[in-house]
Parts: structure tokens; C-alpha cells; sequence
């Protein structure tokens, strides 16, 4: 089976990467840009099933799956490329600021308990012994032991370095003009006057899915993210969420500070009151940080699908066709799972009950389309 992945960010790469560990022929990336260098690179890495819910809903264990799938993920890639993705699961805090936040942080705590998810409440005094350098405002928090980070950038080089050693060819700066489907059948796409066939073609665009799958599936919108650096800032070692933003502390000595969350379509720019808005959350956090320059500012593109949640699977109505997109602020977090979904439907036809939810479209909703 010859399959052309068309987006070069973490999800391509690493379905392309899957493919190839479970036996695909011929695997093809086509990447608009240079590989890994949009949302996956503007990403701060942070693995957090449990931090960002308090619901445990077909969404949650998706995201569960991924978080377990990471260690293993991780040490293969390790082996297979001699990168090491910083794979860091010392937890994840958030803080509370008021008596207010604090009430509704353990409100949030006792929903978390009585869905199942492990989350331990502390105290301002747990939560100074936890990460001294945390400002001394600070009431109360919650705990995820197992949430974390990885190094995002390192992943999507370890993930281009398996291409590379494994005959995936990865194709960069171009951008795909069409898909071609014949008698309702995926054969190949169109890109820099080429035409590029396969047996299967998946589009993991990210952001820009929509643009190629038109209305054959939810719509998927770009939602910008600004994140703003700073170095040689060691003193903390739990990613950290609060004061309206969240802070991701790098083994290299950076701190990452995320992300806002705007629409201005496919617009990168970095604005100053974004970085305001960014500094106002680092500063109140780690009020050690007043008064220092962030050293690098980006910006990124989370892909938004209608519903809020991915699109995994086959394409309804065309033959050959699949989606592995609308990752929105999981695609980090979402990659290895989404690996082997979307290798299971490209291969084996299939999908695994759990994942059905993320299945692009009822044949009602693509038959109107
Ligand atoms: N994953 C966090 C964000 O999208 O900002």
C-alpha cells in the first residue's frame, strides 16, 4: 500500500512514521513550508490529559492513550534516531490566586476526583515546598502527577531524521493545489505541476486541512497561539498553569510562557499586547521574572475543527481518502494516538470503537456536503 501524507507537522510525521513501522510501501510527505515548522514548532510540548479537563469523556481517553503511549514513543525514537524528545512527566501544577480561585479550583478538584481523574489538592504551603520560586500570592493548587511536556521542536526532528534513515520521502515547499478523486476515489494529488499517486492519501494539514477537504469534512479553522521565551531560568520543574496563562520550564534553561488564544485567521504576526498579556501571567507567576526581556516570541496555528475535537479517520463517501487533523491545543499530545488510528483505518480498514467519535463525518453530513 503506497500512501501520500500531505502536511509535514507532527501529525503527518508521525503517521508517516507509523506507517512505515507497520509495513506501508511507498510513503510520500508533501509539506507546503519546511517540515515541522508550523504549529508543531510553535508548540510549548505540554502533555496534559488531566489538567485541561474534568470530564472523562471519549476525548479524555484519547487523550489518556496518548499521554501512555509517550514513554514508549519516546524511548523508540530514541533508539531508532538518537534524538531524545525531553520527555518530561514530573506533573503538572495549577495555581490559585484568591479565596475565589481557590474555590473554584477545588470544585474543579472534587469533579476531577469523582470522574476518576488523579489530581491531589494543595495547600499555598504544598505548593511552596513544591516550587519555591512560585510567587508567594499563591492560595492553593492542584497536582497531575503524570501530566508534563515533551520537547516539541526535538520531536518533529526525531520524527524527520526516521523519514530521512527510513525511505519516507519528504518533499518540502510544496504546497498541493488539488486532491484528485476519480469515481469517488482518493488517487493521488496534484503539487508543483506533479502529479503524486497513491493508494491511500491522508491529509494531516493541520490549519489548513479545510482548504484542500473543502466541505467533505467539519470545517477546520486556524486559532493563533503567541508564546514568548525567556533563558537561563532553571528554578522550576513542574509545567505550571495560572494567572490567566502557562509556563513550560525547558531542560535547557528556557521558559516557555503560552499562549494566547485568538481568531485572526491565518495571521502569524506577534503583537505587543500579546506579549504584554503573556508577560502580565509570567511575571505574576514567577515574580522573579520582573523586569527581564523574553529572548524569542512566535506565533502559531492551532487547528480548530467544528465540535472542538480532532478528526481521525476515514473520509466518507471516497474511497482511499483519510483525515488526522483539528488536534487544536493536543496535537503534542495527540501524535503517537493519532499514529496508530490512522494506521490502523489506512491499512487495516478500520478503527478501534474507542476513537469512532473522532471519525470526520456521518454519511448524512458528508452526503450534504
Ligand atoms: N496546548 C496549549 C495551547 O494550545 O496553548
Amino acid at each position: 500500500m503506497n500512501v501520500l501524507i500531505i502536511g509535514g507537522g507532527v501529525i503527518g510525521l508521525a503517521a508517516a512514521r507509523e506507517l512505515r513501522v507497520a509495513g506501508a510501501g511507498r510513503i510520500t510527505v508533501l509539506e507546503k513550508g519546511r517540515a515541522g515548522m508550523e504549529s508543531s514548532w510553535a508548540a510549548a510540548g505540554m502533555l496534559a490529559p488531566d489538567a485541561e479537563t474534568e470530564t472523562v469523556d471519549a476525548m479524555y481517553r484519547l487523550c489518556r492513550r496518548s499521554n501512555e503511549l509517550y514513554p514508549e514513543f519516546a524511548a523508540a525514537l530514541l533508539d531508532e534516531t538518537g534524538i531524545d524528545i525531553e520527555l518530561d512527566r514530573t506533573g503538572t501544577i495549577c495555581a490559585a490566586f484568591s479565596d475565589d480561585e481557590a474555590d473554584q479550583l477545588r470544585e474543579r478538584h472534587s469533579a476531577q476526583q469523582n470522574a476518576g481523574i488523579q489530581a491531589d489538592f494543595l495547600s499555598a504551603e504544598d505548593m511552596r515546598k513544591l516550587e519555591p520560586s512560585l510567587s508567594g500570592d499563591i492560595v492553593a493548587g492542584a497536582l497531575y502527577r503524570d501530566n508534563g511536556q515533551v520537547e516539541n521542536r526535538k520531536l518533529v526532528q526525531g520524527l524527520s531524521e526516521f523519514a530521512q534513515r527510513n525511505a519516507i520521502e519528504v518533499i518540502e515547499r510544496s504546497p498541493v493545489d488539488e486532491l484528485i478523486i476519480k469515481n469517488g476515489e482518493a488517487i493521488g494529488a496534484r503539487c508543483n505541476g506533479r502529479i503524486f499517486e497513491a493508494d491511500a492519501v491522508l491529509v494531516a494539514a493541520g490549519a489548513w486541512s479545510s482548504v484542500l477537504l473543502e466541505t467533505r469534512c467539519p470545517r477546520v479553522t486556524p486559532v493563533k497561539g503567541q508564546v514568548i521565551a525567556f533563558e537561563n531560568y532553571s528554578s522550576l520543574r513542574h509545567v505550571v498553569y495560572g494567572a490567566g496563562g502557562y509556563l513550560v520550564p525547558r531542560r535547557d534553561g528556557r521558559l516557555l510562557v503560552g499562549a494566547t488564544v485568538e481568531d485572526a485567521g491565518f495571521n502569524t504576526d506577534v503583537t505587543a499586547d500579546g506579549v504584554l498579556s503573556l508577560r502580565g501571567s509570567a511575571e505574576r507567576l514567577l515574580p522573579g521574572l520582573a523586569g527581564r526581556e523574553p529572548v524569542d516570541k512566535w506565533a502559531g496555528l492551532r487547528p480548530f475543527a467544528v465540535g472542538g475535537e480532532p478528526l481521525i479517520g476515514a473520509i466518507p463517501g471516497v474511497r482511499g481518502l483519510f483525515v488526522a487533523t483539528g488536534h487544536y491545543r493536543n496535537g503534542i499530545l495527540l501524535a503517537p494516538v493519532t499514529a496508530k488510528l490512522i494506521t490502523e483505518a489506512v491499512l487495516a480498514g478500520s478503527v478501534p470503537d474507542f476513537a469512532r467519535p473522532f471519525l470526520p463525518a456521518s454519511g448524512k453530513e458528508a452526503a450534504a456536503s
